[in-house]
């Protein structure tokens, strides 16, 4: 998106940029000229999605949803397996 001219964007996740990875990122990103806002929130929460919307600087032109849910913790937990996803790759 950056590639493509993408100069502002509004980050949305429960843990919010906490990560040396999601520093990291953000720190690239301030570097090329890329103005971005990391708000702590979840997706299911209207709440917390309006705040994210309600802090942008200007019309918002694309929403791009990714978090993936894995619903196989119960049959892993059952077998005395790892119920971190990570670990499933
Ligand atoms: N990794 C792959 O190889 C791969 C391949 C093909 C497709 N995909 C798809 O790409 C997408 C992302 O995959 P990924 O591997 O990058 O996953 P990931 O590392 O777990 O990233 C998911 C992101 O979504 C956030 N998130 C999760 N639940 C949220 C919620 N309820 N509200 C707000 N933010 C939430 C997470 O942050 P918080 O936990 O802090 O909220 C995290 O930043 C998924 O849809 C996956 O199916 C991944």
């Amino acid at each position: 998106m950056v590639g493509r001219g993408g100069r502002k964007f509004i980050f949305l996740s429960r843990s919010g940029a906490v990560s040396q990875e999601a520093r990291q990122f953000l720190a690239w990103l301030e570097g090329i000229g890329v103005q971005a806002t990391v708000v702590k929130g979840d997706v299911a929460s209207k709440q917390d999605v309006e705040r994210a919307v309600n802090g942008s600087w200007s019309t918002i032109k694309g929403v791009i949803q990714a978090p993936l849910e894995l619903n196989v913790s119960i049959d892993l937990r059952e077998k005395n397996l790892s119920t971190n996803p990570h670990d499933l790759v």
